[in-house]
């Protein structure tokens, strides 16, 4: 692990597991330390699409994903650092998943407990191929003073983290096995006259990723470590290989060791302590022969852990330094009531997508308005805009037979006022008529997605009786297509890989052949083009794709554009005050026979 090259790496980090302590003690840190921006870019959990933390006493919205593959590759490859916070029996599959996700990665701290000794065993051979720096398992994590903070090391709450002594920079590493002891060894080095260089604990873990040896070894190297403060226990031979390094004067530095665990001799047999690696099967292994080898070798290896507390007060003054100018974190941190990404009200300045109102819609045409608010973000192709600006006029009204439009008459009609008649109408607005766009969308999209082909997709749904959303139309037929829909399938050729039109135009084959009627209606038709385009002209994933799917995002533009022709509806029988509609005996078939 080469402490200089992570002090000069970009810090941004994924979550995985939904551990909220850790994160928020993470931003805080972040933001303690003087940062402009949090340093965790995702969290890898079920759940909601975000979820708001704080930054400062500013309330923010962190990205979660269900899973790494639905992270955007961009973010991927921004990702440099890794807290394992999920649970022990999936550290394995998951921390080699993000080794192979994170083409940028360069360490990683694991916190979970109850990880299988083989899986830690085969995990640090993976990682150790990948050149990955991981610590753990069972381990608070690592803070490198003014870089970093890997993990609930240093403390979880604001109030910890401004006085445990991990916001100056100095010259001690504090090393330690033990989560507990790593962070009281850090606030007596703070509460000294000197600071950290950096910390971490290794976990209690028999096989830890990370070996005390090999973070030696590294405060070596470090250029800003003058001296290790090293908290170990009985059990296990890490020890020895430390005395090793120092007495083949590979350690040159002052090293500080305190060996808990005298106690475990008063037994008759062994005592197994609270971490797995904490038992002395042999004597080798006891706290007094531990003390002993390094003693030996030149640490200072006090017998009282009073006695390791004045050794680091009597440590040379290394000098220390604020990572920051003292920046305050107001506790009684509140939640919003709601939270809002496209518009703000700042002192009174409306913004709409981080612009002021004014230019933003004097800048802007309505289409680009509608669909980067639909969005919650400016498009960024004027194909794109062309494409919405199409699609908003030629659906914005299609006769008065059509079913919303006739609502809103017979309610305009009944006396009621425009919001109620034009309620009406976007009331009929479902999977027959004009609300089918969504589910199009989900069909080609699930269709393309599973590479299936058109047949055995119509067959599908005919066996389970069911309609293909975007097919079918009670005036169009292929032999007399939908003027709509043969304008829009023109915009088909911007498009170079054209999955979703094409996959659309493959079902309409298929289905058309069965019945004149069954061609790619115009809520079809828009569902595809839609989808090609986001994904071809916007940069779209398939995972952001499946996103707008689910939050019904294709339906927004018709409803938007048929509000026109409601309206219109509306304002044109006030004019014509035609009073009640009432059906006459002609108008209903006698169904009761
Ligand atoms: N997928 C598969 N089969 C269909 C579909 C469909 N989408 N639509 C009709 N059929 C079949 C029916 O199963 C029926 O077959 P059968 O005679 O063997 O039983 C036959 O075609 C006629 O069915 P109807 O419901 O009478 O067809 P109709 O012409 O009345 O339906 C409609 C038109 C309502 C649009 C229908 O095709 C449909 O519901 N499509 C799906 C929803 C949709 O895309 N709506 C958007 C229309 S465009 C717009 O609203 C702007
Ligand atoms: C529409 O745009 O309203 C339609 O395609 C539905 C219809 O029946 O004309």
């Amino acid at each position: 692990m080469n402490i200089n090259a992570l002090r000069s790496t970009s810090v941004k980090i994924v979550v995985i597991g939904n551990h909220p302590a850790i994160i928020q003690s993470i931003l805080d840190y972040d933001y303690l330390s003087g940062k402009d921006t949090p340093s965790i870019l995702a969290v890898v959990s079920g759940g909601r699409n975000f979820q708001r933390f704080f930054f400062g006493n500013k309330e923010i919205l962190v990205p979660v994903f269900d899973s790494i593959q639905s992270i955007p590759k961009n973010v991927c490859k921004e990702i440099t650092m890794f807290v394992n916070a999920g649970s022990g029996r999936r550290v394995l599959v998951s921390s080699v998943e993000v080794i192979d996700s994170f083409p940028n990665l360069q360490i990683g701290t694991i916190f979970a407990e109850g990880v299988p000794e083989k899986h830690v065993l085969d995990l640090g051979v993976y990682a150790k191929l990948k050149n990955i720096a991981l610590i753990g398992p069972a381990s608070v994590g690592m803070v490198l003073p003014g870089v970093f903070k890997l993990g609930a090391i240093g403390g979880v709450n604001s109030k910890q983290i401004q006085t445990s002594g991990i916001l100056q920079r100095g010259g001690v590493a504090v090393l330690s096995a033990s989560g507990g002891m790593v962070n009281e060894v850090i606030n007596i080095v703070g509460a000294s006259h000197n600071a950290l260089s950096f910390a971490l604990s290794f976990g209690g873990d028999r096989f830890p990723l990370l070996e005390p040896v090999d973070a030696v070894r590294s405060a070596e190297l470090d250029s800003q470590t003058q001296a290790v403060v090293y908290y170990g226990e009985l059990g296990g031979e890490d020890e020895y290989k430390i005395a090793e390094l120092l007495n083949q004067n590979e350690f040159k530095k002052q090293m500080i060791c305190y060996i808990a665990g005298t106690v475990s001799d008063l037994f008759d047999t062994p005592p197994q302590f609270g971490h797995a690696k904490a038992m002395a099967e042999k004597n080798e292994e006891s706290a007094h022969a531990k003390r002993r080898v390094l003693r030996e070798a030149g640490a200072i290896v006090p017998e009282s852990f009073t006695e390791f507390v004045q050794e680091i007060h009597k440590l040379k003054n290394f000098g220390t330094r604020e990572v920051s100018d003292t920046i305050e974190i107001v506790e009684e941190r509140h939640h919003r009531l709601i939270a809002s990404s496209i518009s703000k009200d700042e002192q009174g300045e409306i913004k709409i997508l981080g612009e002021d109102l004014v230019p933003f819609a004097k800048e802007n045409s309505f289409s680009k308005i509608a669909i980067s608010l639909f969005l919650g973000k400016k498009i960024q192709s004027s194909d794109t805009e062309e494409l919405v600006d199409f699609i908003l006029r030629i659906s914005v009204e299609h006769g008065p037979y059509v079913s919303g439009a006739l609502n809103t008459i017979i309610t305009a009609r009944a006396g009621r006022d425009l919001v109620s008649s034009l309620a009406s109408g976007l009331l009929t607005i479902g999977p027959r008529f004009g609300g089918a766009i969504n589910q199009a969308a989900a069909s080609w999209f699930e269709g393309v997605m599973n590479k299936k082909d058109a047949h055995d997709f119509v067959e599908e749904f005919a066996v389970r009786r069911e309609y293909i959303q975007g097919i079918g139309h009670k005036k169009y037929r292929i032999d007399m297509p939908d003027p709509r829909v043969v304008d829009l399938k023109r915009f088909a050729d911007r498009l170079e890989k054209k999955r979703f039109i094409t996959f659309a135009q493959a079902v309409e084959k298929k289905t058309s052949e069965k019945k004149g009627n069954l061609i790619l209606n115009v809520d079809g038709t828009i569902g595809a083009i839609l989808l090609d385009y986001l994904s071809e002209k916007e940069g779209y994933t398939d995972v952001d794709l499946k996103r707008l799917i689910d939050a019904e995002f294709f339906n927004a533009l018709f409803v938007l554009s048929r509000s026109v022709g409601f309206i219109a509806h509306f304002l044109d029988q006030k004019r014509l005050d035609e009073g009640l509609l009432r059906l006459t005996e002609n108008d209903v078939a006698d169904a009761s026979i």
